[in-house]
């Protein structure tokens, strides 16, 4: 976690000029609690306005992830206040009969659950070489909850999706700032009708809390996190993919490699979807320095649409490897936990890496695709350790 200290000394003087001295102290006091979040203390501060919460690496300790330790990203305010009662979800677009539903009418539709990996494409961006600019994340934008509603399906075939709706499109309800666009987003009519996309009302158990999205979101398994949409208040079904700009220029990918450090035209790229493989060592932290003796290495991976197949661990740097053990809690769109447990032969410094492969042949590079917004940031793992005598 960063510390109050190191906070400060990031921000420059310039911007303590610049700023209000107010904002900043609480941004300074914020990164060492998140005190201004209740039900979020010990989270990383990466964003006061808007708020950005990272999850640190003591919490990946469960298979699911509590709401309390769960990430945050926010483009916008959050909605100042929902009305369960007054809430309606409109759906219209491309569609026989339009409607209009009420969280009661959502909730007497059957319910489905999934257990997903949500992960945003930003996160890793703070390891990125070069440098881009963006939210600094470093590992814990990601986490693993059980996500109850309804199906997305269930709510388009009541409407009768018309043979021309090819996209469909989902708006949230969070409060614009200026000439900030709305936080509108759309996915294909088929990840639509996959029978575990949701509209998610719980999360682990509970209703949703206002951060992840009251009263209700869409959940995309195994894409990228900024396909779930937050405090859903619109679903619109499209001829064509929608292309406002949180689709284009934002979450897109280069259609061909590109030179660490250059920039690309925004036609020369396509939207971002499934995640990519991934895993991340959780203990111990970088820089730790251990007392002799056994040491138990764990983290977690997870491939998005595709499932982990191993995970493999280096103590030398990555000359030599070996398989950890993975946990036995495994669902189709979850991460799986890993550990593996290891004792230094003597004392001194050491690299430990971890690297995972999928169901899809995908393997963790030495080296993430460098893009100039620095998504799906996947490079193997590593922390450098000390080991005492
Ligand atoms: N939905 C709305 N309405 N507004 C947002 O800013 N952020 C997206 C997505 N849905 C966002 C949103 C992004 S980028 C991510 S990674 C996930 O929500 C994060 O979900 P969480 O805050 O519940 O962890």
């Amino acid at each position: 976690m960063i510390s109050r200290r190191d906070f400060l000394k990031d921000i420059s003087l310039a911007t303590l000029a610049a700023g209000s001295t107010h904002q900043l102290l609480a941004l300074a006091a914020g990164a060492d609690n998140a005190e201004t979040s209740p039900g979020k203390e010990g989270m990383i501060l990466r964003s006061f306005r808007f708020l950005d919460l990272e999850m640190p690496m003591e919490f990946v300790n469960s298979w699911i992830t509590p709401v309390s330790h769960f990430f945050v990203r926010n483009h916008m305010f959050e909605p100042t206040s929902v009305d369960a009662a007054e809430w309606r979800l409109n759906v219209g677009g491309e569609v026989e009969k339009p409607l209009t539903l009420s969280l009661a009418e959502l909730s007497r539709m059957e319910a489905h659950s999934i257990t997903d990996t949500l992960e945003c494409a930003g996160n890793g961006r703070g390891f990125q070489k070069p440098k881009v600019p963006g939210v600094q994340w470093q590992r814990g934008a990601v986490g693993t909850a059980r996500f109850t509603g309804c199906r997305l399906t269930a709510v388009l075939e009541r409407a009768g999706v018309k043979p021309a709706g090819k996209h469909v499109m989902f708006r949230g309800l969070d409060e614009v700032p200026g000439k900030v666009p709305s936080f509108i987003r759309s996915i294909p009519i088929e990840k639509a009708m996959d029978s575990d996309t949701l509209i998610a009302t719980s999360m682990n158990g509970a209703p949703l809390t206002k951060h992840h999205g009251f009263p209700a979101r869409v959940m995309v398994p195994g894409w990228i996190g900024a396909a779930s949409v937050k405090w859903l208040t619109e679903i619109k079904v499209l001829e064509k993919e929608f292309d406002g700009n949180f689709m284009k220029p934002g979450y897109r990918w280069p259609n061909s490699p590109v030179e660490p450090g250059s920039s690309v035209n925004p036609d020369d790229t396509h939207p971002l979807t499934g995640l990519t493989v991934k895993s991340i060592i959780a203990s111990p932290a970088d820089g730790a320095s251990l007392s002799g003796g056994a040491v138990h290495i764990h983290g977690a991976a997870w491939a998005g649409e595709a499932n982990i197949v191993k995970v493999e661990i280096s103590s030398d740097s990555g000359v030599t490897w070996k398989p950890a053990q993975l946990g036995g809690e495994q669902a189709h769109w979850a991460w799986r936990l890993w550990s593996y447990p290891w004792k230094a032969a003597k004392p001194g410094e050491y690299t430990i890496m971890c690297r995972a492969t999928d169901s899809h042949g995908r393997t963790q590079p030495a080296t993430a695709a460098w893009n100039p917004s620095g998504y799906l940031y996947n490079a193997i793992d590593q922390v450098k350790i000390y080991v005492q005598a």
